[in-house]
């Protein structure tokens, strides 16, 4: 079983970068997801600090369907190095540290079957690549994981396709990748989905919802934490990309959806797409976003979405703040 479709993601669970996630709200949005038929769940280590990996375990006890869960490693922030980035988390100061040494993804494995309170892992993904390590060193240790029954399947994140090509020449296929991809980035339909889709490793595409950017609803008035990158979004920008949205309000009624819900299913019908993770702070989101899963929008409605306004709301996240 590997994961398709709408996947729950769970960085907001942890409550880092999202401005103020109460567990409560949290919890319910996991259990909502899973109600509404989600069967997948991503989360890391790193979301929360081990906080989203805690959220989403007390949250699986309450959740009786069967549901699949998909975490990463190499990113920590219990040990000594270069740090990656520094950050802050609840007033805290955090220096995270990029760390693929094989005794590291044991160590991280067995943290996160604890905080997740499960006995296998359904897939176990390479947050980002340290540049040193060999991917293929790294592929094997998650080769071992699999063996040793910790994990089921292994995935990464964040590889571009020469590094892709790496670890499938090397014989070491990863199932899935998961990569930045929205209506606002289309960058990976130069070359990076058509090799996943030639090489079938499947590509999970991340932050679909531009962090809240196509929701329809993205406002600067809003107030975000100081760790919270929203805070940079652009008043021009977001107005723009807004007034862009509320051209496809038509199109999402007809389909009994909000705009989320028509802009995942979007994502998900593009060519190549596996499967779309979707952030959802809480429960309403959760149900909302799960919509999108049985939508079929015609070539039509596909291409006003992607058109919406003249040259589209193509952009890169990064000209956005
Ligand atoms: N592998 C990686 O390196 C990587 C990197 C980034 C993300 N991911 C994964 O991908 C998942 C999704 O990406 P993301 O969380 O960055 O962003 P996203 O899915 O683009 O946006 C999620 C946010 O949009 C808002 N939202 C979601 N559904 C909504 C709805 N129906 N109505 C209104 N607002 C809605 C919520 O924010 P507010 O309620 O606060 O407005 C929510 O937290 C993550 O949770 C994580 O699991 C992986």
């Amino acid at each position: 079983m590997l994961p398709e479709g709408i996947i729950f993601g769970g960085w907001p669970m942890g409550g880092w970068h999202w401005s103020s996630v109460d567990e409560k709200t949290a919890m319910a949005a996991a259990e909502s997801a899973a109600d509404a038929g989600i069967q997948w769940f991503d989360t890391a280590p790193v979301y929360g600090f081990g906080l989203g990996e805690e959220r989403l375990g007390r949250a699986l006890k309450n959740i009786d369907s069967q549901v699949y869960i998909m975490t990463k490693f190499g990113l920590r922030w219990d040990t000594k190095g270069t740090p990656f980035f520094e950050t802050t988390f609840n007033g805290q100061k955090r220096a995270v540290v990029r760390n693929l040494s094989a005794d590291s993804i044991q160590t991280e494995c067995e943290a996160s079957l604890n905080r997740l309170g499960v006995e296998i892992i359904d897939l176990y993904q390479l947050h980002w690549s340290d540049g040193k390590i060999p991917l293929v060193d790294v592929a094997g240790v998650m080769e071992r994981l699999k063996e040793s029954g910790k994990i089921r399947e292994w995935g990464v994140c964040n590889l571009n396709t020469g590094e892709l090509h790496n670890l499938v020449n090397g014989g070491l296929k990863p199932a899935s990748l998961q990569f930045s991809y929205s209506l606002l980035n289309r960058k990976p339909e130069k070359s990076l989905i058509s090799y996943c889709e030639k090489h079938k490793i499947r590509f999970l595409a991340y932050s679909p919802l531009g962090r809240g950017l196509l929701t329809g609803k993205a406002s600067t008035a809003r107030r975000f934490d100081s760790e919270d990158d929203r805070r940079y979004w652009k008043s021009e920008r977001v107005s723009d990309i807004n007034r862009k949205l509320a051209k496809l309000e038509k199109i999402a009624s007809s389909h009994g959806i909000t705009i989320p819900a028509l802009i995942l299913a979007w994502t998900l019908s593009q060519p190549g797409i596996s499967g779309v993770i979707a952030g959802a702070r809480t429960p309403g989101q959760a149900r909302e976003n799960a919509k999108a899963t049985s939508v079929q929008l015609t070539a039509d409605e596909s291409l006003q979405i992607s058109g919406a306004g003249g040259k589209g709301i193509w952009h890169n996240l990064t000209n956005i703040r």
